[in-house]
């Protein structure tokens, strides 16, 4: 299982004055089982590219092939495709509209034709997945708080077993706490679940934090790509399109700067606790 994204450019509303190239040029590889960040300023085409990763949208010209098979093929099974790829959207609790919790996290797998007795387990095993209990089944998503509302449409997602999740901006606008539980949740789910998690986000402590590979895109284009630490290595770069480094990296420049022979490469909170800890002198415990 592997996503190939090939020469793809993608332009929304070709042929009219409207007309928009959001993609250009586009090329990037996902292996099974990595946990992937997109980052990028506002309208570098974010969005536009994980649309197309479930074929929700087709490339203007370049192929998207998902497991072996080309998205853009006449006679493609796009089902098959939604099955192995789960997107969630961004602000996905808009499209939450059944009556009660458990209705929306079964409307996924019915449409795949799954039988009712394991729609059941299937809903019963993703509330657990995302950390709600099972008494919000019976309500109405509506009466949810907005972290609560996002969960369940991840839910929703989870419960059509997909071995690849794609969440575009999964925290924006929650607060911290609710920040913090969505991602950590998305993170045991890679660990635990063996799921590839392909993650747009706009939070450069989030990425650093959680992801093995990072794709950098401004304008259209994959602007570069690495591992975190080579990424935010690109201080300058980044600036360059408008993106800041995590706050803990400037930190340490800054320490660097005043002449304290620190570490520069380091990513988290922690790794920055243990070096100014070394530098006193002191253990990390
Ligand atoms: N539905 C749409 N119709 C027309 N233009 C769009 C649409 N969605 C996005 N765009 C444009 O495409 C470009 C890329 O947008 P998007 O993929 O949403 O970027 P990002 O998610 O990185 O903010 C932007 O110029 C944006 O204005
Ligand atoms: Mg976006």
């Amino acid at each position: 299982m592997s996503i190939i994204v090939e020469n793809v450019s993608y332009t929304y509303m070709p042929g009219t004055t409207f007309a928009v190239s959001a993609l250009d040029n586009v090329s990037l590889t996902i292996q099974d089982g990595e946990f992937v960040g997109i980052i990028g300023p506002t309208g570098s085409g974010k969005s536009t590219l994980v649309q197309h990763l479930n074929g929700l949208l087709r490339p203007t010209s370049g192929r998207v092939i998902v497991d072996g098979i080309d998205l853009s093929a006449k006679r493609v099974d796009l089902k098959k495709v939604r099955r192995h790829v789960g997107v969630i959207f961004q602000y996905p609790e808009h499209q939450l509209f059944e009556e009660t919790v458990y209705k929306d996290i079964a409307f996924g797998p019915k449409n795949l034709g799954v039988g009712d007795d394991e729609i059941e387990r299937r809903v019963y095993e993703a509330i657990a997945q995302v950390g709600l209990g099972k008494e919000v089944l019976g309500r109405s998503p509506f009466e949810l708080s907005g972290g609560q509302m996002r969960r369940v449409a991840i839910a929703g997602v989870l419960a059509m077993k997909p071995t690849t999740l794609v969440l575009d901006e999964p925290a924006a606008g929650l607060d911290p706490q609710g920040r913090d539980e969505i991602l950590s949740h998305i993170r045991d789910l890679h660990k635990q679940g063996n799921l590839t998690v392909i993650l747009v986000s706009h939070s450069m402590e989030d990425v650093a934090r959680l992801v093995s590979r990072v794709i950098v895109m401004d304008k259209g284009r994959v602007f570069f790509e690495g591992t975190p630490r080579e990424v935010f290595r690109k201080k300058d770069d980044l600036k360059r399109i408008g993106l800041d480094v995590p706050q803990v990296v400037q930190l340490v420049q800054k320490l660097k700067d005043k002449g304290i022979d620190i570490r520069t490469d380091v990513l988290t909170i922690d790794e920055a606790k243990s070096e100014i800890l070394r530098i006193l002198g002191r253990s990390a415990q």
